[in-house]
């Protein structure tokens, strides 16, 4: 028997974020996630693709909290089990994630709805509530504003902005915490060529050495242009993993994903 000590460092290298090893995820025994082992380094975008219902979504829900798995391992830094962490203090932890469907609040302003995803500093708490915010949340919030390019829409009705500006406002909101852990789903569902490149550019920017990047997409051409790496889904299996280049000429993947 290995001690713990020792078999946690055998989980990844020191660039390893997420460790995640034979997790498996079954409802009423149908399998969404099938015995899936994949690692997710820090300083990279990591691209998750894949067919409808290969079970992306549902790996981001194990990891986040919202799906509890049959059986699996997921560890953050190596030596964090991420399985057994309360909800909250995986945020703690850095685990961030924007959803699939965008769910900013429409009748705060974009600066307002930003303030809400800061961690609280330890600011005066009568100061907080009388101004709404210390100078340190303030700064937050803008730094956030201009990383997310809406600083010239930072009084406006969330409701007012268009789609994409919503997707990246939400993006602002999960980045105002700081997560080392950014899990965004599908991001450029439904924008327009010009906002898609702008999103290519805002995951530029969030790119740094102390995060990790996790991006699932169908847009194929989107993936290949931010990811360092890609893996493939398919039926809760990991099909391939490598650069998209690899990836799209794996004989497995064509047939089951690119060839439809
Ligand atoms: N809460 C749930 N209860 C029952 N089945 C679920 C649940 N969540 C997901 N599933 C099923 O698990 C499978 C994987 O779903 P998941 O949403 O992870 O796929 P996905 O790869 O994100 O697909 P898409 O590209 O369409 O978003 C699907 O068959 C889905 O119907
Ligand atoms: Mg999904």
């Amino acid at each position: 028997m290995t001690s713990p000590q020792r078999q946690q460092t055998m989980h990844g290298s020191a660039q390893t974020a997420l460790y995640i090893e034979d997790l498996t995820v079954e409802f009423d025994g149908f399998r969404a996630v099938d015995e899936l082992t994949l690692l997710v380094d820090y300083g990279g975008i990591h691209g998750i693709i894949g067919p409808n219902g290969a079970g992306k979504t549902t790996v981001m829900d194990v990891i986040t909290g919202v799906t509890k798995p049959r059986a699996g391992t997921v560890l953050l830094d190596r030596t964090h089990d991420v399985i057994g962490m309360h909800l909250s203090d995986r945020a703690a932890h850095g685990i961030g994630r924007k959803f699939q469907k965008p769910s900013v609040f429409e009748h705060l302003t974009v600066r307002e709805n930003i303030a809400l995803g800061v961690r609280e500093y330890p600011d005066s708490l009568l100061r907080e509530v009388l101004r709404g915010g210390g100078p340190a949340k303030r700064a937050r919030v803008d730094e956030v504003l201009d990383t997310i390019a809406l600083a010239a829409v930072a009084d406006a009705e969330a409701g007012t902005l268009a789609h994409g500006q919503k997707q990246w406002l939400e993006i602002g909101m999960v980045l105002a915490r700081d997560p080392r852990v950014l899990m965004l789903d599908e991001p450029v569902a439904g924008m327009s060529n010009t906002e898609r490149e702008a999103t290519a550019e805002l995951l530029q920017r969030l790119r740094s050495p102390e995060r990790a990047i996790l991006l699932v997409e169908h847009d194929m051409q989107f993936v290949g242009q931010v990811s360092d790496r890609v893996s493939v889904m398919h039926e809760g299996k990991l099909l391939a993993d490598g650069t998209m280049d690899q990836v799209t000429s794996d004989p497995e993947v064509v047939r089951v994903y690119l060839g439809r």
